[in-house]
C-alpha cells in the first residue's frame, strides 16, 4: 500500500477536528501507519510561527504579509514532517494546508491564486495532497457549532464574519469544481459518524 497524504479543508465549525480525530482512530484500527497534523503548524517552527499569525490584533498583519507567513510555515512543515513521513511510508493526515491559504489570503485579500501557488513552489516545491476532502455546512450552522465550541473569534484568524464565511465557502467549492481529481465534497451537515463513513469509503481504494 502507498501511504497518501490527505488534507481536510473548509471554513470554521465544520467539524475537521472531530473528523481528523476519528480519521486517526479508524487508521488505528486497520493497523495503518499515519500521523496527525495541522496547519498553521505541524513542525517546530511552524508553530513558533503560528503564534504569530494567530495572536494580535487584526491588523497585525495584511494579507501579503500573512500569505509569506503560512508558506514560510508551510515549508518547514512539509520538509520537517509531511515529507518524512510519507517517506517512512506513513499515511499524512493534515488539517488545512496550501488551499486554505489559496481561500483565505488569496480570495479576500487580493493576493491571486498565481501568487499564492508560486509562494507554494518557492517554499514547499509545489506539493500537493493526493486527496483533499472539503467539508460543507451551511455557515448559520457552521456558527451555531462554534458559538457551543466558545472558540470563533478567540484568535486573530477566527474572528470573520458570517459573509465572509459564506465567500469563503464559494471559494472553496470553486476551486474543488476545479480539480475533481483531487477533491471531494463531503456534506458535514450529517452525524459526525457518517461524515467518517463517507470520508473512509473515499478511501478504501487506496487502502489494501
Ligand atoms: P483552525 O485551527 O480553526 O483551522 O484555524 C486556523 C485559522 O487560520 C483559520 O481561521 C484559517 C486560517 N488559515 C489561513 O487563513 N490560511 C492558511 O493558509 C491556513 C493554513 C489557515
Amino acid at each position: 500500500m502507498t501511504a497518501r497524504f490527505i488534507t481536510l479543508e473548509g471554513g470554521e465549525g465544520v467539524g475537521k477536528s472531530t473528523q481528523i480525530s476519528r480519521l486517526s482512530d479508524a487508521f488505528t484500527d486497520a493497523g495503518i501507519d499515519h500521523i496527525v497534523t495541522r496547519e498553521p503548524g505541524g513542525s517546530a517552527g511552524a508553530e513558533a510561527i503560528r503564534k504569530l499569525l494567530m495572536e494580535g490584533s487584526d491588523d497585525r498583519w495584511n494579507a501579503r504579509a500573512e500569505a509569506l507567513l503560512f508558506a514560510a510555515a508551510r515549508a518547514d512543515h512539509v520538509a520537517k514532517t509531511i515529507l518524512p513521513a510519507l517517506e517512512r511510508g506513513a499515511w499524512v493526515i493534515c488539517d488545512r494546508y496550501v488551499d486554505s491559504t489559496r481561500a483565505y489570503q488569496g480570495g479576500g485579500g487580493g493576493l491571486s491564486d498565481t501568487d499564492v501557488m508560486a509562494l507554494h513552489r518557492i517554499g514547499s516545491d509545489g506539493l500537493l495532497p493526493d486527496r483533499t476532502f472539503l467539508l460543507t455546512l451551511a455557515p448559520d450552522k457552521a456558527a451555531a457549532r462554534l458559538s457551543v465550541r466558545d472558540v470563533g473569534g478567540s484568535d486573530r484568524m477566527g474572528s470573520k464574519s458570517s459573509e465572509y464565511q459564506a465567500r469563503l465557502n464559494q471559494r472553496f467549492l470553486a476551486m474543488a469544481a476545479e480539480d475533481p481529481a483531487r477533491w471531494r465534497v463531503i456534506d458535514a451537515d450529517d452525524s459526525a459518524e457518517q461524515v467518517t463513513q463517507h470520508i473512509w469509503q473515499e478511501l478504501t481504494p487506496w487502502l489494501s
